[in-house]
């Protein structure tokens, strides 16, 4: 037994197992109404919204509880702006590049060129970075940061699915222009960016994407 300061359980609601399920299987419907949005409109979405989506984030388990995570929430035009220009750069260089047939052609189904107008017109974007060590200290390397900021981010994008946002994550490669422009210290590393707000009206969902592998395909049971 660990002789580090505890406190005891605090339990949690206590409920039928039917009630269980209900709310499991609530839980499950609501999720699956999640799509990936690619036009946003320009309707405001309230700081305090996002506030709460990424404390909810911040209360993921992590590696030793080092909370290897820093999320930059993103409304100014000017930081805007300059993550669409370097993000459509990189994605015209891609779609220019022969060696890009074969990503182009795993990505063409959900794919929606190189212009990413919504990068603008959304009302917020969220830089998540990963910390390799804490404070910076060399002396201090974090554990499973990948693993640990992975759930954080399912949970952030739940919670803003929740609040009835949109959301599209984006994984720039190369990203190190989000460190530059979110201004964040070199050793943290810029993982996804998440553009957050209302599906424009003529927002479309890709067929390929509502084609989720069936229970029996994802489990094992023993
Ligand atoms: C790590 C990651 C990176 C992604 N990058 C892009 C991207 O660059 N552009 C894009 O349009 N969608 C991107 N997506 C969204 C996926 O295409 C989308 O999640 C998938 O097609 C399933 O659709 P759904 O999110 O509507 O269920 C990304 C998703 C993940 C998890």
């Amino acid at each position: 037994m660990s002789t580090a300061p505890s406190f005891p359980w605090h339990p949690y609601p206590e409920m039928s197992d039917g009630d269980r399920a209900a709310r499991a299987e609530g839980f499950r419907d609501e999720m699956a109404t999640r799509r990936s949005c690619r036009a946003f409109s320009s309707r405001r979405v309230p700081r305090r919204v996002i506030e709460a989506a990424i404390a909810a984030a911040g209360s993921a388990p992590s590696g030793a509880n080092r909370q290897p995570w820093h999320f930059c929430a993103i409304a100014s035009t000017g930081a805007k702006v300059a993550i669409r220009v370097a993000i459509e750069e990189e994605e015209r260089r891609l779609y220019g590049d022969s060696r890009s047939a074969e990503w182009l052609g795993t990505v063409r189904a959900y794919s929606d060129g190189a212009e990413k107008p919504y990068l603008e017109t959304a009302p917020w974007l969220i830089v998540v970075f990963g910390q390799s060590r804490a404070n910076g200290d060399e002396l201090l390397p974090n554990v499973h940061v990948a693993e640990s900021v992975g759930i954080a981010c399912g949970l952030l994008i739940a919670a803003l699915h929740r609040a009835g946002l949109a959301t599209l994550i984006h994984t720039p490669d190369p990203a190190g222009f989000l460190t530059r422009i979110c201004r964040r210290p070199a050793w943290e590393k810029p993982l996804m960016l998440i553009v957050v707000g209302h599906a424009a009206s003529e927002a479309t969902v890709p067929a390929a994407a509502l084609d989720k592998k069936p229970l029996e395909q994802i489990a094992s049971w023993l």
